[in-house]
């Protein structure tokens, strides 16, 4: 994904404290910073105001091409076809997509490490893991981006008839949780009085990086806490969202749903707070209502220099 920045220089610091590997400038993209596993996976463009410029997206072969082409023209939005890929722009979230053929992220198994419970001692004599653990947390790979639409329910539209994806979960007149791979969600489109990028979502090993991570992040940084630590209902994942000093927040977790057969999910109507999460501490206002939101809807309707 690329996303454009005020300042492209405190927010690559940012993305590297949070264990993402700066690459460089790479002509045509920006500054590039890559994950453990999912390599080149954010770019940094300069920008007056913070937007999330493009995302990427896999398809496996040209068959998975000619299906997200005809879905769009059955929808009546207009694209670009090149060889092995198509960019087009979601008519409502004005979020530009490119859909390339590729190879599909493989991760190495993390470790299972053993845990005790009450009567069973499945590591006995022995401290966790866990806690000896010394080597800076490094996000195996982007899972998740989150956007508000001001037509969430259009944008929906956009993803899944047009560009396939499937429905997991709803919640109802608010946002829907998409997946185009075997990931509970990698992208929710929000209702929302503009369109802005709310967080993305790096996947850790376990929950112990989770913590791990941020506690690392807050350190001399209190003020990139946003919401954490707790676990979603939907998806299932620990979370911890921290801030970049731009605003865009981002989230480690891990964790998180697995749908491998289409037909053994149910997706499900959530409503209430259960939307937002199963345990941890009660999200904070800015979580919902992010502090620069009027900012970037006034940004959004003056008129371009
Ligand atoms: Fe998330």
């Amino acid at each position: 994904m690329t996303l454009g920045v005020p300042d492209v220089g405190a927010v690559a610091s940012y993305y590297e404290d949070f264990g993402l590997r700066r690459v460089g400038d790479r002509p045509g993209r920006g500054l590039v910073l890559a994950t453990a596993e999912g390599g080149e996976q954010l770019a940094l463009r300069p920008s007056e105001r913070r937007r999330l410029l493009e995302i990427g997206i896999g398809a496996d072969d040209l068959d998975d091409l000619g299906r997200v082409e005809a879905g769009l023209r059955r929808l009546g939005v207009e694209f670009e076809r090149g060889a092995g890929s198509l960019r087009v722009r979601d008519p409502n979230s004005a979020l530009q997509v490119s859909v390339q053929v590729g190879p599909r992220i493989t991760e190495a198994a993390a470790k299972q490490e053993p845990t005790n419970g009450p009567g069973r001692a499945d590591r006995p004599n022995g401290r966790a893991p866990a806690i000896e653990r010394v080597d800076r947390v490094r996000p195996r790979r982007l899972g998740h981006v989150v956007i508000g639409s001001l037509d969430q329910e259009a944008s929906q539209r956009f993803f899944t008839e047009g560009l396939g994806f499937k429905v997991s979960d709803r919640v109802p007149g608010l946002a829907s949780f998409m997946r185009c791979s075997a990931d509970h969600h990698n992208l929710l489109v929000q209702q929302a009085p503009v369109n802005f990028l709310h967080h993305t979502a790096w996947e850790v090993d376990d929950v112990d990086e989770v913590g791990r991570g941020a506690t690392a992040m807050l350190e001399g940084h209190p003020e990139r806490h946003v919401w954490g630590l707790g676990r979603h209902h939907i998806g299932s994942n620990f979370f911890w969202y921290l801030k970049d000093p731009v605003g865009n927040f981002s989230e480690y977790y891990s964790d998180l749903d697995i749908i491998l057969d289409d037909q053994l999910w149910k997706p499900s109507v959530v409503e209430g707070a259960r939307g937002l999460y199963n345990w941890g501490p009660p999200p904070p206002p800015s979580f919902i209502q992010p502090e620069d939101l009027a900012a970037l809807m006034t940004g959004s309707h003056a008129p371009k220099a």
